[in-house]
């Protein structure tokens, strides 16, 4: 009997729910993602789907638990961390490991990884976000558009981005702690810059571009991607935000967000180690690359268990 492993996702992205009232307009991407999955793995090992808040138990059966789409986590955090704690706790293999889960959750983590050198987006951090913190942004950044985000967000929900005079920013506030950002033009004339690691090995990049009239890049927004073949220093700009990750063994799979610096450079704009779309590229290089990291840690549970 082959192994199963179970994939971690949400009541909006899991395919049972078909095409069902709810389900997430960009659930076809967890599709595609379990797909390549499916391929990569199959003979070797059975891939179930599981909600996050399934019980308990039935998570805990499985010897090894990848983290897929569970994209509502942002609004239970603590709730989801509790989970994944008690995954790790009856002994499963959770890829991401909840050591990393917990440092990615909030992007305070961005600060830590500036403070270690690698290039960074200049951030403002405000506990209780409102207009003020904005009007400073623009003083302090010298800039006349800025962007505030959530530190525990994802898929750009919540974010807003203003230019001096907006009278929108007087009646703005976040009821969360967030970060306020320059708004950097290049996200407009390039797109952002996605590298994909699997356990720490670069496998492949693309670019995303939003939709003309917007700057968010997730494809709910419209935006869209191409892929490429990064130059070396911008993959080594990648590779530099790599090497800086705080975990003893790379993650079984990363996504490095970068966004380009008006001088050049590129910049982080975030480390995705919880649940990235992975931009799965046609072809079985990288289905056998993900099957091989999966297979890999399959063995290091049963080699615990003997
Ligand atoms: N400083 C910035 N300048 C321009 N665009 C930005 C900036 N920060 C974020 N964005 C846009 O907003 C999107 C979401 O922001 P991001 O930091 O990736 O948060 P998340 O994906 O976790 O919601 C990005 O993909 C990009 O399109
Ligand atoms: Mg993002």
């Amino acid at each position: 009997m082959i192994p199963k492993i179970a994939l971690l996702a949400c009541q909006g992205t899991i395919s049972g729910s078909g095409s069902a009232p709810g389900r997430r307009p960009d659930a076809y991407l967890h599709d595609h993602q379990l797909a390549g999955l499916r391929a990569g793995l199959q003979g070797a090992a059975e891939v179930v789907e599981l909600d996050w808040r399934a019980p308990l138990d039935v998570i805990r059966a499985f010897p090894l638990v990848l983290i897929g789409s569970p994209w509502d986590y942002t609004g239970a955090k603590e709730e989801f961390l509790a989970v994944l704690a008690a995954i790790e706790a009856a002994g499963c293999i959770l890829c991401n490991p909840l050591e990393v889960v917990r440092w990615n959750a909030d992007k305070l983590y961005l600060r830590e990884l500036a403070e270690k050198g690698v290039p960074s987006i200049p951030t403002l951090w405000s506990e209780t976000p409102a207009a003020r913190d904005i009007n400073q942004a623009f003083d302090h950044f010298g800039c006349d558009r800025v962007v505030a985000k959530r530190r525990v967000g994802a898929g750009a929900e919540g974010q807003v981005s203003f230019t001096r005079g907006d009278p929108a920013i007087a009646a703005w506030r976040m009821d969360q702690p967030a970060m306020i950002q320059p708004f950097l033009p290049a996200i407009a004339s390039e797109g952002e810059l996605s590298f994909v690691f699997i356990d720490g090995a670069f496998t492949h990049a693309l670019i995303k571009r939003a939709k003309p009239g917007d700057y968010r890049i997730q494809s709910v927004y419209g935006g869209t991607e191409t892929p490429i073949t990064p130059t070396a220093s911008d993959l080594a700009a990648a590779q530099r935000v790599m090497a800086a990750l705080p975990f003893a063994q790379p993650p079984l799979y990363a996504r490095i967000d970068m966004l380009r610096l008006p001088e050049g450079q590129l910049a982080l704009i975030e480390a995705e180690l919880i649940e990235p779309y992975l931009y799965p590229p046609p072809g079985d290089d990288f289905a056998r690359v993900m099957a091989q990291a999966v297979l890999r840690r399959l063995t290091w549970h049963t080699s615990r268990r003997t």
